[in-house]
């Protein structure tokens, strides 16, 4: 699949589920009306869509939320679509998760093939962790990496910059990740959906992160690539890698390769856009994948050449309505 500006898409973000066990403050607001049930896709409609984007050119898919791992029977799904990597038609299968539920699931994950995933945490603190992530246990995310890690798979940080809250933190967190085997990825918070504060607040350039951090440690850019927007640094100091999602201060969106679905059959060619295309009609509307791949093709055709994050000056509202949890990042 090859966009108009000739990007080839290669990576499916699914997102499974709306619902999450926390509320984050910069992804939520506390009182949030998730869809009904009976909109979601199946488990078996979810597979039917990710084997059509497979069979059409994706190498890379990634279920997330939400809370990917609070969907009802979650692991038939990721079990089913790891056929994939058995024949090599896929080449990564993973998730991104709050490690709410890791300590249940890490071993079947590690038994699914998948062998790399990123979980978000934005401190190390378990007082500000309570407060950024309002319903969030720390224990139980400690114990869900370390269960991953015993089972073998990889794990990545992801933390939002936030000004204010964990900027003064990021060196213990970087020392602390490195030190555990783990890469660190800092993310710029994104205009996405209506929260309880103002969201000018809390942003935090990373240009400005990453001065301050050179003032300590050793930053040397090195070519890693995963296939997601991280631009990473080695430090000196740690051995480690440090990545920078930087979709504000240094735009990554000639290099998408991406396109997100959700649990509704909604895809968004872009996370900082509105425009969209249904694909559950054209999935129910037959049992063979003929309408549903033009309908493909057709999105693919229009997504768009960069993102929209842009906050109103005078509403202090954001261009995208939408949370990220409907489009899962
Ligand atoms: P890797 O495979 O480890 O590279 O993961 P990833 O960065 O692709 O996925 P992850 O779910 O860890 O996403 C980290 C952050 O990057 C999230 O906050 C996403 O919203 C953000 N992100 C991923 N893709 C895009 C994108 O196309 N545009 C923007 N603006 N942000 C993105
Ligand atoms: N801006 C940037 N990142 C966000 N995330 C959730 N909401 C936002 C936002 N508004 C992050 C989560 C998780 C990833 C999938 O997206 O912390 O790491
Ligand atoms: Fe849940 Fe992730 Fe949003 Fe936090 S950022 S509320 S863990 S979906």
């Amino acid at each position: 699949m090859i966009d108009p500006f000739g990007r080839a898409i290669t990576y499916l973000r699914i997102s499974v589920t709306d619902r999450c066990d926390f509320r984050c403050v910069y992804c939520m607001a506390e009182d949030m009306t998730f869809l009904p049930k009976r909109d979601l896709l199946t488990l078996e409609e979810l597979d039917r869509l990710s084997t059509a984007f497979i069979d059409k050119g994706v190498r890379k898919l990634r279920l997330t939320g939400g809370e990917p791992l609070v969907r009802r029977n979650i692991m038939h799904l990721i079990r089913s679509l790891s056929r994939h990597l058995e024949t090599g038609a896929l080449e990564e299968l993973t998730i991104t998760t709050n490690g709410s539920q890791l300590e249940r699931f890490a071993s079947e994950l590690a038994d699914c093939g998948v062998k790399r995933i990123n979980v978000s945490l934005d401190t190390l603190d378990p007082d500000k962790f309570k407060a950024i992530t309002r319903w969030g246990d720390f224990a139980k995310v400690m114990a869900g990496i370390k269960a991953a890690q015993a089972a073998g798979i990889r794990v990545k940080l992801n933390a939002v910059a936030l000004k204010g809250f964990n900027d003064d933190e990021i060196p213990a967190m970087l020392e602390w990740a490195h030190g555990e085997g783990m890469d660190l990825t800092l993310i710029e918070t994104m205009p996405l959906g209506e929260i309880d504060g103002d969201r000018t607040d809390q942003y935090l350039p990373l240009s400005a992160v990453r001065a301050r951090l050179s003032e300590r440690f050793t930053l040397t850019d090195i070519p890693y690539k995963t296939g997601g927007p991280a631009r990473y640094v080695e430090v000196a100091e740690t051995g480690g890698r440090l990545g920078f999602i930087t979709p504000l201060t240094h735009n990554f969106c000639e290099s998408c390769n991406r396109v997100r679905l959700t649990c509704t059959g909604t895809l968004y060619m872009c996370l900082g856009q509105e425009d969209a295309a249904d694909l559950r009609g054209p999935l129910r509307a037959s049992e063979g994948n003929e309408l549903l791949s033009n309908a493909i093709d057709e999105a693919i055709g229009r997504k768009p050449k960069g993102h929209d994050f842009i906050i109103d000056r005078e509403t202090r509202r954001p261009a995208v309505s939408r949370h990220m949890s409907v489009t899962g990042g």
